[in-house]
């Protein structure tokens, strides 16, 4: 899409972290946006930091894993601003745990949050984008999508889920005005679940990884947006040699981990884990 302004966008996971950066840049670019996650109170803050840009702005609490509010978020969304143009599916939860230990009703919720909203939101709001041909639809996943990530194995699959869901749905609308995108972050420093994991265990990534700032998130999804880009890789080093290199020898994966410190570093997450749980246990 190359003309965003007076644009209608929902975000998703709006309230906190990323989000929050995103929000700005949609309405940087001159896009309406309807703002939505649980914490009303987060939302109208982010709401509040926007109130100076020239665009309207809506707060909608949504819980995403609930398909009534998914409804009512696409009806109020559109009652208030107009036909929803942009769909930004960021909302997304983590949580690490060695996978013989995963708590069940976690895995399903990793799903319901991660993977299933964001198919029935796109759901939803695509069959208005193709009546009226204009609209784009970007999907916040992960590198850990990509690579993966040990311990976080529900989460890995979601978010590999959510880059294929994006390719297969581009294979369909290549012959459509509508364009679909998916954003895949490695780790984000200053906001979001890795900032606060990092603050909350002292863990950082490894040197070889690397941190990017958020803002390079949010500009991605504008410009995923404004060149319907297929696939958006955010972190400091390249990724893709690697991530070809995995797609071919999948064997060599848990070395290529061990050797980018990914492995250790998910082992340490899950030792300060258990440790705060049980200062007696350790593990693994
Ligand atoms: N930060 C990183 O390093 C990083 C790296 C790769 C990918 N990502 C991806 O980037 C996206 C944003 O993550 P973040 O780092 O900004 O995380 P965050 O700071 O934890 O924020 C998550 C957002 O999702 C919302 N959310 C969670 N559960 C929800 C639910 N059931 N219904 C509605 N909204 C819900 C939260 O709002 P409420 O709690 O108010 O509902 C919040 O606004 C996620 O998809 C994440 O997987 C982040």
């Amino acid at each position: 899409m190359k003309d965003l302004r007076g644009s209608n966008a929902i975000l998703t996971g709006a309230s906190r972290g990323l989000g929050t950066l995103m929000a700005d840049a949609l309405a940087a670019e001159g896009i309406n946006v309807a703002l939505a996650a649980r914490s009303a109170d987060g939302l109208e803050k982010v709401s509040a930091d926007i109130a100076d840009r020239d665009v309207k702005v809506v707060c909608i609490p949504t819980d995403v894993t609930d398909a009534s509010q998914l409804d009512a978020l696409v009806t109020t969304a559109t009652n208030e601003l107009g036909p929803i143009d942009i769909l930004v599916n960021n909302a997304g939860i983590e949580s690490t745990h060695p996978f013989d230990d995963y708590p069940p009703e976690e895995i399903v919720r990793l799903i319901d949050v991660n993977l299933t909203a964001p198919l029935l939101l796109t759901r939803k709001v695509l069959p208005g984008m193709l009546r009226r041909e204009r609209g784009h639809i970007v999907n916040i996943a992960s590198l850990a999508g990509k690579g993966g990530f040990p311990y976080q194995a529900p989460y890995a699959s979601t978010k590999a889920g959510l880059i294929m869901f994006t390719h297969m749905l581009r294979v369909e609308l290549q012959d459509s005005p509508v364009g679909c995108s998916v954003v895949c972050p490695g780790f984000v420093s200053e906001q979001g679940m890795y900032a606060d994991m990092r603050d909350q265990t002292g863990i950082k990534a490894s040197r070889l990884l690397g941190e990017s700032r958020p803002e390079k998130v949010a500009e991605a999804v504008v410009k995923a947006i404004k060149t319907d880009a297929s696939e958006l890789i955010v972190n400091p080093s390249p990724m893709r040699p690697m991530i070809a290199m995995a797609q071919l020898f999948p064997d060599v994966v848990p070395r290529v981990m061990k050797s980018l410190g990914v492995t250790a570093l998910a082992r340490r997450v899950v030792a300060a884990q258990s440790k705060a749980e049980d200062p007696e246990v350790e593990r693994p």
